[in-house]
């Protein structure tokens, strides 16, 4: 489907308050509730493609799991209780779902295999293939002509039971630490995880809330093996509106109309973009805060205000990576250069994110450069009317249309199917607040 953005569209309203929930969260919400030895609901759960990937591929590994509307019941089966789904597993677009689930498969008696869409066959897996294989997992992917690294689907054989390691993560990758803890739960000593660079912390926060054994002291994480249970199966756990999908409203705030996005996930791993924009000058205050014990929220208020672009530091980059793209187009919209390096990483997201970035802010008028880590966006081009590809990414495919939105012009963005893999809703929200 591909999406017009018409100029001259009216502002209508300024709150925010439907962001669907964290899909970080929610993936993990599926996966720890289903090795829970009891009940676990939440509610907040993310119905989009992704998510729902993985809620299916729990129930087909046995888990019953009731769904209405956001609100899911999950009956976790512990960490044995999982069955032989007899089939191939299917996480679509979702690279948290493939190598998540994939530190779950590590530990189980039966032999699976796991894959996804196109773009998921062309991700890399030794990050995680590696360190699980060092924990004893048998795990084997596919090559792909000219490139060097491990690719789905990934075959899984049955496990006795895995070892613990410590492992020092070569890239500052949540979803390594956290396949690397999943597989963890399954082996027979502790396991410890050095982060030289820290990175998002939900899997540590979901499961020390679920009693198990871990600590987190200076960027080492140490999980001693031991059955999850929820404390409180009576009680729903909120999850809270995802952060990077709030992402794209909060800049829409910075360049164009005062907003209010409502109890948005502001967990300090996830909320440097907020950070950022403050630097560069953005008016954001944060009202109603909460959650503190399991997922900090809180209510963002932003207004336009003339940005100066910045810096964004290495150490930064693993807390802003989904929000670099949108910052592109904060970017185009502030005074002097922004400078992003150090973030290989985007070469390896749902699309080579670098090379989407520099061709829709080229689309759109801007000045970038490209380089092999990351680029440099000379601000305050007026954007023009522009046609732009999403390459099939969910983020780069929002990330123009706010562009455009912000500026007032006319614009096609090509193949925006895939902004259901995150925000299913997104269409709604911006139509809340902007009409034609
Ligand atoms: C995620 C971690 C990040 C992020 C992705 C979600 C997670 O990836 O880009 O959208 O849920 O753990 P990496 O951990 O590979 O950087």
């Amino acid at each position: 489907m591909d999406y017009y953005v018409h100029a001259q569209r009216r502002f209508v309203s300024h709150v925010v308050d439907e962001i669907p929930g964290d899909k970080s969260i929610s993936h993990r919400a599926i996966i720890l509730g289903s090795l829970c030895t009891n009940t676990s609901v939440f509610t907040g759960f993310l119905t989009a493609s992704d998510c729902l990937n993985t809620l299916e591929i729990f129930r087909n590994l046995g888990v019953s799991i009731e769904r209405s509307g956001d609100t899911v019941t999950v009956h976790g089966v512990g960490l044995y209780g999982l069955k032989s789904p007899g089939h191939h597993l299917d996480v679509g677009n979702s690279g948290t779902g493939i190598r998540l689930i994939t530190g779950v498969l590590a530990g189980l008696p039966f032999d699976t295999t796991i894959s996804g869409d196109s773009s998921i066959q062309n991700r890399p897996m030794r990050r995680i293939v590696s360190p699980l294989r060092e924990m004893g997992a048998k795990i084997d992917g596919q090559s792909r002509p000219g490139k060097s690294d491990i690719y789905p689907p990934l075959t899984v054989l049955a496990s006795d039971k895995l070892r613990g390691i410590n492992y020092t993560l070569p890239v500052a990758s949540a979803q390594v630490k956290s396949a690397i803890l999943l597989a963890g739960m399954f082996a027979d000593s502790p396991t410890t995880i050095h982060e030289p660079e820290p990175c998002r912390d939900h899997t540590e926060r979901m499961m020390s809330g679920f009693g198990m054994a871990l600590t987190s002291h200076q960027g080492t994480v140490t999980l001693t093996p031991s059955h999850p249970k929820n404390p409180n199966p009576t009680v729903p756990i909120q999850i809270p509106a995802d952060f990077s999908s709030a992402a794209f409203f909060m800049v829409l705030g910075a360049i164009a109309t005062p907003l209010r996005l409502t109890s948005i996930g502001l967990n300090h791993t996830r909320d440097t973009l907020l950070h950022v924009l403050i630097r560069m000058g953005a008016n954001i205050t944060v009202e109603n805060r909460g959650g503190d014990d399991f997922e900090p929220y809180g209510d963002i208020l932003v207004s336009p205000s003339q940005l100066q672009n910045t810096e964004i530091r290495a150490t930064e980059i693993p807390f802003i990576i989904d929000e670099i793209p949108i910052l592109a187009v904060a970017a185009m919209n502030a005074n002097g250069t922004l400078r992003v390096r150090n973030a290989t990483e985007l070469r390896v997201k749902e699309s080579d994110r670098i090379s989407a970035i520099v061709s829709i802010v080229s689309a759109m008028g801007g000045t970038i450069r490209e380089y092999d880590d990351g680029f440099e966006i000379d601000g305050k081009t007026a954007i023009k009317s522009f046609t732009a590809d999403s390459r099939g990414d969910h983020r780069i495919a929002m990330s123009a249309i706010i562009g455009a939105v912000a500026a007032g012009v006319d614009a096609t963005i090509k193949d925006c199917d895939c902004i259901n893999t995150s925000f299913p809703n997104f269409f709604s929200v911006l139509h809340s607040i902007t009409q034609p």
